[in-house]
């Protein structure tokens, strides 16, 4: 079995070669953390988030779009709370000049704390058998207590520090002897708190410009314009406000791809609600967002709920939907129960009221938000590097197919002439002229039909369809099926209704 690592180098490299995503300015050797997408790629995530947007806004009455501006008066960051405590603890070592975050340095030493706990508890369970209870020997065993232990009373004091003091965790990092994890130094400057946040300006004189942020969630364009867009389009609660569109994070520890980046794309949705149902709409868009996921069919055993034991300032309970990326189970969807924090806030830093009167019960009131939050780009990698696959065929042969889900994929059918001669390819050109105005489709004739047909599979494209000389007589073709193989002659008139019947939106989402 391919190394997990392996795994991922071949999604990095696949979505490179097949024109999907190609690192930033990658003439002038790349810009870390920031990526293009190709001509492929753009149309993939196109129809993810058309995906997203039918079943969020489309289907639901009671949920309407915007699309607010990148840039937001500065005071929206400090109102939200970003300005003050959109932070990561940040420590330098002096020798490496590298940089890393604090808590990360702790959490990882604990990491180690709970790798030896487990490494005695799978020895004691291969030795004893049947015979073991887990729970006793976790609580009795000398040596899984010391390091079950410690590793609580480390977090407990990272946890203090972080909060009270950083000097304490530096004071922490030291104690523990932690190192540099490249170099070894133990050479470590103060922490620091970093905001995440990117600064720019607006206006033309230096005196006269205004700080300005770079939006880093779409959240607050919505909280912003809850009232306007509740007015004039006389919304009652509960309705919601979805809103897809880029963000920025100045992540420190930008790593694995488009998993983590500083400019992405986000597709949120707040839903208002009555104070005191916040729970009611909160289990349910859970459910639902859940459920939206499995309709694409990736696997069910590929996702897992994170309920939040430590909630932030503003939220009475959240959850990731998390998946099982090519580096292990990671965070996808955020659905957070935000109270009545970010309105208040707005009324509170704005001297504006942004309440709704609610006539059935005949009050005012401050409504309470459920938001669910995915990442456009984790979802591109979560259904690229799963559809991802090699495959040994019955001759033994090899073949590279990206198995997207037909309604996601970014050309649904190639039209391919078997030859370049006798009027074949004149047959193609009309097949597209008529099937183009419903559908992605694409013209090949270069090559032999064998090896066009392995690039469409590395592209995803769920239909090739062959035009031959059998066509020029009965208005037949074949159609190829990318998963199965499978080939099919048909009537050229049939093939609207074929391919619609895979790809249609209509037949995914009705899996929800
Ligand atoms: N408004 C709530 C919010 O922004 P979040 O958990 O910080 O919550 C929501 O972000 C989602 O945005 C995450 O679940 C993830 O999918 C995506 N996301 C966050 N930071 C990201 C980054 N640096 N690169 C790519 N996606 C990111």
């Amino acid at each position: 079995m391919a190394k997990q690592e392996d795994i991922f180098k071949n999604v990095v490299s696949h979505a490179k070669e097949y024109g999907f995503i190609f690192p930033s300015s990658e003439v002038y050797d790349g810009l870390s953390a920031v990526y293009d997408y190709a001509q492929n790629g753009v149309e993939l995530k196109k129809n993810i988030r058309e995906y997203w947007w039918k079943s969020m806004v489309q289907m639901n009455e009671n949920i309407v779009g915007l699309d607010a501006a990148i840039l937001m008066h500065p005071t929206t960051w400090k109102a939200s709370g970003h300005v003050d405590a959109f932070n990561d603890p940040l420590i330098d070592n002096k020798d490496s000049k590298k940089r890393y975050r604090a808590d990360t340095l702790v959490e990882d030493y604990c990491k180690k704390l709970e790798d030896k706990a487990k490494k005695e508890i799978d020895k004691a369970k291969a030795r004893f058998g049947d015979a073991f209870n887990e729970e006793e020997f976790v609580t009795t065993n000398a040596r899984v207590v010391e390091y079950l232990g410690k590793k609580k009373e480390i977090l407990s004091r990272l946890a203090k520090g972080m909060t009270d003091d950083l000097q304490d965790v530096k004071a922490l990092i030291e104690e523990l002897g932690i190192a540099d994890p490249e170099t070894g130094s133990k050479n470590w400057t103060d922490v620091k708190q970093f905001n995440l946040m990117f600064g720019t300006k607006l206006g033309a004189s230096a005196e006269s410009a205004m700080d300005l942020y770079l939006r880093p969630e779409t959240a607050q364009g919505i909280f912003v314009n809850f009232l306007n867009v509740q007015k004039s389009g006389r919304m009652k609660v509960p309705f919601g406000i979805a809103q897809t569109g880029k963000a920025f994070r100045n992540e420190i520890v930008a790593r694995q791809f488009i998993f983590r980046m500083r400019e992405f794309e986000q597709m949120e949705m707040q839903f208002f609600v009555r104070p005191g149902e916040e729970m009611k709409w909160y289990h349910h868009w859970k459910d639902t967002r859940l459920k939206w996921h499995l309709s694409l069919g990736l696997g069910k055993e590929n996702y897992r709920f994170h309920d939040h034991e430590k909630l932030a300032h503003y939220a009475n309970a959240a959850a990731d939907i998390e998946f099982n990326f090519p580096f292990g189970f990671k965070e996808l969807e955020g659905i957070h129960s935000r109270t009545d924090f970010d309105l208040k806030a707005h009324e509170k830093y704005s001297g504006r009221k942004l309440q709704y009167f609610d006539a059935e019960l005949n009050e005012n009131y401050v409504p309470y938000v459920v938001e669910t939050s995915v990442g456009l780009d984790r979802m591109f990698l979560a259904v690229f590097a799963t559809s991802l696959q090699e495959e040994t065929l019955e001759d033994g042969s090899t073949r590279t197919v990206l198995k997207l889900p037909a309604v996601l994929a970014p050309t649904k059918a190639a039209v391919l002439p078997l030859v370049k001669k006798d009027g074949l390819p004149e047959v193609s050109r009309k097949i597209i002229e008529d099937l183009k105005w419903d559908f992605n489709v694409a013209y090949d004739e270069k090559d032999a039909v064998g090896r066009r047909y392995r690039r469409q599979d590395a592209l995803g494209t769920p239909f090739c369809i062959t035009v031959d000389h059998q066509t020029l007589e009965d208005e037949t073709v074949t159609i190829r099926h990318r998963d199965t193989m499978k080939q099919d002659r048909v009537k050229i008139t049939e093939l609207r209704g074929i391919i619609e019947n895979e790809v249609s939106m209509k037949n995914w989402l009705m899996k929800m």
